[in-house]
């Protein structure tokens, strides 16, 4: 028994060497054999404590025991080594390369829309403007009652109008199909609040009409702009509309035409074109306040004036861009949107 005992004993320096001399996985495993495995020299030990008597084999089981658990542990050490070994090899492998130029952030910018309406409220706001909303989903009242548009004026008719079908099947909510109505809201919250004359706003924002080719939408933005106070003239209205086009243009010989026109809501009214590549272009209407729309309002028609104007937001920026099809503005194709940059 001591003979075995010190055989076995030996067998631990034994399995270090041998483990050490394995430089991955599978090589540990193998030589794990050489102990362990199902005709390990230890495993063989055990198989041989059956022939010895009641008195000898507790004595000799403790032994290989202990032989066995150092040999599991060093083979514990050596696995740990080894796994460690490769996990260093592989995360040096994939190394960051701090000193690699970085890659850049792609910041997204503004729509060519939206930087046309940073500019208008700008200009507007240089010259003592306020903007104001309105809801997009208005009523008829708003849209076109309180705009002295009657009944049957043909801006009513289904073609035009994107009408929203309430809960009672009744037809009173639209689409705003123009910035008009948030004159009305605006003139009205005015008095109801006691606001001090004038009242100066531009009032942008999304418009819907059924109308769909290379130069209407069926959504777009428009710009509605309102000046009411005592000695407001049309010559206000001229001067204001001709300095916002010079200045959005950046073009002091800009030339602004009005020519004769008619809108429910203003008297007279007159469309704006502006000078453009030798001809004219159309660019919105305008006209001086309707006594009928201050009527609606609330506000003394004998005593107050005011001009009001309504521009269209994506003609102003296919002139200013060189955009020849308003649809590049919806389609969302980024070889388009880029090259408006930030
Ligand atoms: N709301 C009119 C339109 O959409 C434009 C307009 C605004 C005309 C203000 C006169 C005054 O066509």
């Amino acid at each position: 028994m001591q003979n075995t005992n010190t055989s076995l004993s030996s067998l631990i320096p034994e399995a270090e060497r041998d483990f050490a001399a394995c430089a991955n996985i599978n090589d540990l495993e193998q030589a794990k054999a050489k102990y362990l495995g199902k005709s390990g020299a230890l495993t063989e030990a055990m198989k041989g404590l059956g022939k010895l008597s009641n008195e000898e084999r507790p004595a000799a089981g403790a032994a290989i025991n202990v032989v066995k658990q150092a040999v599991e542990a060093a083979l514990k050490v050596r696995r740990d080594a080894i796994l460690l070994a490769e996990q260093e090899k592989q995360l040096a492998g994939e190394s960051l390369d701090v000193t690699l130029p970085a890659r850049g952030q792609g910041k997204g910018g503004l729509h060519p829309v939206s930087l046309t309406l940073a500019r208008v409220e700008s200009l507007f706001h240089s010259i003592g403007f306020d903007v104001a909303e309105g809801p997009e989903i208005e009523s008829d009242f708003y849209n076109f009652t309180a705009l002295n548009i009657p009944d049957n004026h043909p801006a009513r008719a289904m073609h035009d109008t994107f009408y929203v079908d309430a809960a009672d099947g009744s037809l009173d909510y639209v689409l705003r199909t123009h910035t008009s109505p948030v004159q009305v809201h605006y003139m009205q919250d005015a008095m109801k609040n006691k606001t001090d004359m004038p009242l100066k706003i531009i009032a942008p924002g999304r418009v819907y009409r059924v109308d769909s080719d290379a130069t209407h939408s069926p959504m777009f933005h428009q710009v509605e702009g309102l000046w009411v106070d005592q000695n407001i003239s049309f010559a206000n209205l001229k001067g204001v509309v001709q300095d916002f086009l010079q200045r959005f243009f950046e073009r002091d010989d800009l030339q602004v035409r009005f020519r004769p026109s008619f809108f429910p809501f203003t008297e007279p009214s007159a469309e704006m074109d502006m000078s453009w590549n030798g001809g004219w272009l159309e660019i919105g209407g305008c006209g001086m306040v309707h006594p009928e729309v201050f009527k609606h309002v609330g506000i003394d028609a004998e005593k107050y004036r005011g001009f009001a104007f309504g521009l269209g937001i994506e003609r102003l920026t296919m002139l200013r861009y060189g955009v020849n099809d308003l649809r590049h503005f919806f389609n969302n194709d980024l070889r388009f949107l880029q090259q408006f940059g930030r």
